[in-house]
Formats: structure tokens, C-alpha cells, sequence
């Protein structure tokens, strides 16, 4: 029997065409295995016989989209995480969950190699194989599209030839990836960052200036988890799913930068991710109510740290792990309400309770009913300022 290699299949033009040379080069038998983390579009099962329609000896696959939710995303929720304090890491995200099928596919059929169609200018190729070899030493990454020198046009012509059934239309001039985290669009007209965003690239948002009322909601939190929406008990991945439509119904979650690619590239990215994004304003506010400060703060660089490494592919790391660990232990009073107004574009917070609130009103307010003692102040800015006060009077002395 041939030797197999697990094929990440996607549908599109290059992991269908992938499928063929990665049978021709190679001579392995081709399983393609198509996760589904929410990507919508298409029919999977459409998709399963596509895959066979253009060679695959078999072709599987994996509803991924509570997983991706329940052990992906919301480790990010709790992180809050942003890239460069932008992107909420909507592929970077999905790379780890896809590998870990790929590695566990490739154990049960003894394959002994894994394919990604990725290019190699990307992040993903990076991050899909870094997963792999971290869950999977011993398996082989293969990608068609960079290690054959395979461009569009040879991907075109050789659908062609060989009559592959590619629905994808081969003028689409951007390259987009979406998951239920959010979309990410790059190419085309984008590729020069004085171009400003059509209205056409959007999909999970529409135009923040079309709805003219405010939605307002409230979303519950369990440490650090959101469990219901205005009281209705929802999984994770319900709750994303929800808050996609009414958060994209205002244009919230649109973002476009030009950002820096582990490869060294700096690539103009346009995403929308309306649920992740309002869900990140959300468990922020509700952190800043809960927490104390110190640890508040510290967490703020834990989670910059932890989004540069699931960014940069290291999602199953040593430090990750450990990081996911100090996170996990800073939700433990992460729990309450948050009240959102979505409109223009905007997840405002607008109120907050918790029954872990650190806020104190006795404390905090001006008016009657005030228990801080003012006085205490005096002594407490003398010893505070005492270090200033003592090394200025030194660059006094010149
Ligand atoms: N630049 C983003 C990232 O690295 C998005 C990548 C999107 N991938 C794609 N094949 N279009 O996470």
C-alpha cells in the first residue's frame, strides 16, 4: 500500500489542485481532511465530494466548531487577546485546532506526512507546521503550493486539464479566511495601504452608518466566560454566533492595519470580527471591575506576550501553556453582567455589576455616606514621593 499524507483541504483552488500534485510528487496516497471551525459558505459535505472528485482516496470531515470555540477561543477571550493591540487573531486561532486533526487523522490512518495549502510568504504555514511538529515530531509537512513552486496560473491551468470541478471563481482577487472569530481579507486592490476598504470586502458587518437605533445588551459571565445573552443560557460558540449578527448589524469589529508577519513582511490586513471584539470590550470591563489592581495590570502584559506567541505559531509551547495557566487563575472573580450599546460601529460598555466587584461605593463616592479617610492620603504621598523627593534634590546638587 502507498504510504498516505493528510491533506488540509479547504475546497478552494489550491488544496483542490493539491490534491493531484501532492499525488504526483510525492507518490502517497492522498486523505484530504476538511475541518469545519464555522468558515460557512459552502456545504461540507459538498466540499467531502469535491475533494474525492478531484482524487483523494478518502476524504473526511470534522465538525471542529465547538472545540474551536470552547478550547480556543475562549482561552483568547481570556486573554483579551489582540495582536498588536489590534487583531484578534481570528487565523492564527484556527491554524492550532486544524493541526491537531491533521496529527490525529495522520496517527489513527498511519499516514506519515501532513500538507497545508499555504504559500511561503505566510504566517499560516509557519503556525500550522509548528503545531504539527509540537503534537507529532515524527510527521512530515508537506505544502504543494510553496515547496513546488505552485503560483495561481499553474494552479488555473492544471484544474483545467484535468477538468477538477473548482467552483471558486478564478478572478476573486482577495485572499480571505474566515472562521466564526472573524474574517480576514488581504490581496488585490488592498495591497496598497493608501486604498481605503470598499463596502464589498464586508460580510459579518454591515455599514456602521446604515442602523440608526442602538442595541443594547447584556451578557453574562461565568469566570471569564460568557454564558448568556439577556439571560438565555448559551454555549460559547452560540453566544459568537449571536453576537456576530447583533454586533455586525452595527458595524463593530471592523479593522484594517498594516501589520507585521512573523516571516518579516509587513502585510496591509483588513478583518472584521464583530463577536470578537464586542466580547473583548465585554470581559475587559468586567476584569477591571473584579480584579485587583496589580494583577490587573500585570495581566495586560501576560496577555500582549500570549497573543504574540499564538500569533507567531506557538500555540502548543511550554510558555503558553504555563501563561494559560496564570490566566486561567486570574478568572476565577471574572463573573457578572456587562451591558453593551452596539451602534456606529462601536461595543460601548454601559454599565457593570458583579457579585465579585471590588468597587466600593462607600469608598469611591464624593458625597455623604463616604468611609475613605481622607487624611490617611498625607501621610501615604510623604513615604510614596520619598524616593523622587531624595534623587531630585541630588540632580539639584548638579
Ligand atoms: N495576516 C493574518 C494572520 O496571519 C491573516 C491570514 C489570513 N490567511 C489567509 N490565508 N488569507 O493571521
Amino acid at each position: 500500500m502507498a504510504e498516505r499524507v493528510i491533506l488540509a483541504y479547504s475546497g478552494g483552488l489550491d488544496t483542490s489542485v493539491g490534491i493531484g500534485w501532492l499525488r504526483d510528487a510525492t507518490g502517497k496516497d492522498v486523505v484530504a481532511l476538511a475541518v469545519d471551525v464555522g468558515q460557512g459558505g459552502e456545504d461540507m459535505e459538498d466540499i467531502r465530494q469535491r475533494a474525492l472528485d478531484c482524487g483523494a482516496v478518502d476524504a473526511i470531515v470534522i465538525d471542529a466548531k465547538d472545540e474551536f470555540a470552547d478550547d480556543f477561543l475562549m482561552p483568547a477571550l481570556k486573554a483579551n487577546a489582540l495582536y498588536q493591540k489590534r487583531y484578534p487573531l481570528v487565523s492564527a486561532l484556527s491554524r492550532p485546532v486544524i493541526a491537531k486533526h491533521l496529527a490525529i487523522t495522520a496517527t489513527k490512518l498511519g499516514a506519515d506526512s501532513v500538507a497545508h495549502g499555504c504559500t511561503g510568504k505566510g504566517n499560516d504555514q509557519v503556525r500550522f507546521e509548528a503545531a504539527v511538529a509540537a503534537l507529532a515530531p515524527d510527521l512530515t509537512s508537506i505544502a504543494p503550493v510553496r515547496d513546488l513552486a505552485l503560483t495561481r496560473d499553474k494552479a488555473i491551468l492544471y484544474a483545467e486539464e484535468h477538468d477538477l470541478p473548482i467552483r471558486q471563481s478564478a478572478k476573486n482577487p482577495y485572499s480571505i479566511d474566515k472562521n466564526v472569530w472573524g474574517r480576514a481579507v488581504e490581496t488585490g486592490f488592498l495591497e496598497d495601504p493608501w486604498n481605503a476598504p470598499i463596502e464589498d470586502l464586508y460580510e459579518y458587518t454591515m455599514d456602521p452608518s446604515v442602523a440608526k437605533d442602538a442595541d443594547e445588551i447584556t451578557i453574562h459571565f461565568e469566570s471569564g466566560i460568557p454564558t448568556a445573552i439577556d439571560g438565555v443560557a448559551m454555549s460559547a460558540l452560540k453566544i459568537i454566533e449571536v453576537m456576530n449578527e447583533l454586533a455586525g448589524k452595527h458595524g463593530v469589529g471592523r479593522i484594517d492595519v498594516v501589520e507585521d508577519r512573523l516571516i518579516g513582511i509587513k502585510s496591509r490586513e483588513v478583518y472584521e470580527a464583530p463577536a470578537a471584539m464586542a466580547l473583548i470590550a465585554a470581559h475587559e470591563a468586567l476584569e477591571s471591575l473584579t480584579m485587583e489592581r496589580d494583577l490587573n495590570r500585570y495581566k495586560r502584559g501576560v496577555e500582549s506576550e500570549w497573543a504574540n506567541l499564538v500569533y507567531d505559531g506557538l500555540w502548543y509551547s511550554g510558555l503558553k501553556r504555563s501563561l494559560d495557566v496564570f490566566i486561567d487563575d486570574t478568572q476565577r472573580y471574572v463573573s457578572g453582567d456587562i451591558r453593551l450599546k452596539l451602534l456606529g460601529g462601536r461595543a460601548t460598555v454601559t454599565g457593570q455589576k458583579s457579585e465579585q466587584s471590588l468597587y466600593d461605593f462607600s469608598l469611591a463616592t464624593y458625597d455623604t455616606g463616604d468611609t475613605f479617610d481622607q487624611s490617611l492620603s498625607k501621610g501615604f504621598i510623604e513615604i510614596w514621593s520619598l524616593p523622587s523627593k531624595i534623587s531630585a534634590r541630588r540632580d539639584l546638587r548638579g
